[in-house]
């Protein structure tokens, strides 16, 4: 019995302060910039994300502009949000605009069918949505019908939110108190066509958005941005067809959907707060997937435009777990852990290093459902891990991207491995170089060298985001468990910077 104690305690001791070491390279002149839209934000019309996560009862006692609850607003302000998609997800597919606007207690009411059979009383719609992105200070991307709806829908909304004209439809968004033409460009023609959006073969999709695009016209002052609804993770071959059948010139963008799921299996998908390291490593194997995929649509992509023209556009990414117990398991409403906030910092440092083609990202989604920044309890609301990195990362808006070449020990488990560090570095407007590093490995800091060429700096200083158990959370007893913390393990060696980053963390260097 001692015996086995004294051998636990050793294997802690060892553990706790095992260290492996890494190699970095950081060179500029790439030419390349992070564009600041791979840091946008999804809020659909499901379970608490709108109506009680942004849009609140009107005897709420909270801080409000209308029915806009403003401590949410202030919270994603400090983040630099810097795009919004709405309404929808598989929501945007049976949505009909027209539903939405106008006096509210004349607007008619739907049944929410994909979440949870709820009533949909339209009190937040397309006016609604817009005055959310001016408080913001972010632009709108409006994912439009075409599921259920038709290409008339989708062209007379644009016509709605863009025409400066006297057309019928341009007066009636002055007469419902809004005479200047909102100017929304980031424009969805349609969701998941390939499943919610209406079960479509790409051949037929790819025809059916070249339809819709010409009818959503661009207006004087805003040229739409028109994003094709692109691949479910792996089926390439939707990338394919849309990228051969849809003239380049049509589109801005091709999206791409991909969740990270814990269990690897729809069914039962994984609790958010409950796991063992086995399923901590299974998740984070996946998440690392976004990696392959960008590379092999990517490549796909280049076949048919190698100038790079068309963004790839990852407008749902993220972690599903099964829902909170005790809540509707239509809301998709999940607690946010230390391991959600290496998800969502090793996956923005994909994007970031594949900036040539990812050029916009919305992560799922942004108030009280799936990998949320940000949970609420009536008056009260919290920021999540996940809210934390975005703020870390936010100094890579629009960043001069610098090329990152890493050799990263391994982190394994079970006789597999994967790559214990990840990391993207950048330079902004003002000459700081921000490197962005996540360990993942559980149990073991990583030491890491490295040499910074073409570039000068003198000074650095460094955040930190990490907690004791991979499982902590911020709950609203204890809203704070995980925040940022100064960071510091790194350091000026002759020309080297030298950093030592703890286990499960997520950490970010400032140089000047
Ligand atoms: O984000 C939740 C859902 O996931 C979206 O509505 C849909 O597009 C996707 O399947």
């Amino acid at each position: 019995m001692k015996k086995s104690l004294l051998f636990i305690l050793l294997c802690w001791h060892a553990n706790s302060f095992a260290q492996t070491t890494a190699g970095l390279t950081i060179s500029s002149n790439t030419g390349e910039t992070v564009s600041r839209h791979i840091y946008g934000q999804f809020a659909e019309h499901l379970g608490r994300g709108i109506y009680d996560g942004f849009w609140v009862d009107k005897n709420l006692p909270v801080k409000k502009q209308g029915r806009i609850r403003l401590d949410v607003v202030n919270a994603l302000r400090k983040i630099k949000v810097p795009n919004l998609r709405w309404p929808g997800g598989c929501f945007a597919d049976e949505y009909h605009w027209r539903d939405g606007i106008g006096p509210s207690m004349q607007r008619p009411k739907m049944v929410n069918t994909n979440w949870g059979g709820v009533t949909e009383d339209n009190s937040f719609g397309t006016h609604e949505f817009l005055a959310l992105c001016k408080l913001l200070d972010t632009e709108p991307y409006i994912a439009g019908n075409v599921g259920s709806g038709t290409v008339e829908e989708m062209a007379k909304w644009v016509e709605y939110l863009n025409s400066g004209s006297s057309s019928t439809v341009a007066k009636m968004r002055a007469q419902n108190g809004h005479p200047e033409p909102f100017k929304v460009s980031f424009w969805g023609v349609g969701n998941e066509s390939w499943g919610c959006g209406g079960e479509m073969t790409p051949e037929f999709y790819a025809g059916q958005f070249r339809r819709y695009a010409t009818y959503a016209r661009d207006y004087p002052g805003t040229p739409l941005k028109k994003i094709a609804s692109g691949a479910n993770s792996f089926d390439y071959n939707w990338t394919e067809v849309c990228m051969k059948n849809i003239p380049l010139n049509m589109m801005w963008g091709l999206s791409l959907h991909y969740y990270t799921i814990p269990t690897g299996n729809w069914g039962k998908k994984g609790s958010a707060t409950g796991f063992t390291e086995q399923e901590y490593f299974n998740t984070m194997v996946s998440c690392l997937k976004m990696e392959e995929l960008v590379n092999k649509h990517s490549a796909i992509m280049d076949k048919y435009d190698p100038d790079k023209k068309v963004a790839l556009v990852v407008d749902e990414w993220g972690i599903w777990t099964d829902p909170e117990p005790g809540t509707n398991p239509g809301f998709l409403y999940q607690q946010n852990s230390l391991r959600d906030a290496l998800i969502a910092a090793t996956t923005l440092n994909i994007f970031n290093n594949h900036c040539d083609r990812v050029k916009m990202a919305e992560l799922a989604q942004t108030v009280n459902v799936l990998q949320a920044l940000i949970l609420t309890d009536k008056a009260k609301m919290l920021l999540t891990p996940t809210y934390h990195v975005f703020d870390m990362y936010k100094v890579h808006q629009d960043a001069k991207y610098l090329a990152v070449n890493l050799k990263s020990p391994d982190y394994d488990f079970n006789g597999k491995t994967i790559p214990a560090i990840n990391v993207s570095a950048s330079q902004d407007a003002t000459g700081k170089i921000h490197i962005s590093l996540v360990n993942v490995d559980m149990n073991k800091a990583v030491s890491i060298s490295t040499q910074l060429k073409d570039l000068k700096w003198s000074a650095v200083t460094g955040e930190i985001l990490t907690s004791a158990n991979i499982t902590d959370v911020n709950t609203f007893q204890q809203p704070s468990k995980l925040h940022i913390n100064n960071f510091t393990g790194a350091k000026k060696d002759g020309d080297d910077l030298k950093v030592t980053i703890p286990a499960k963390s997520v950490v970010m260097l400032e140089l000047k």
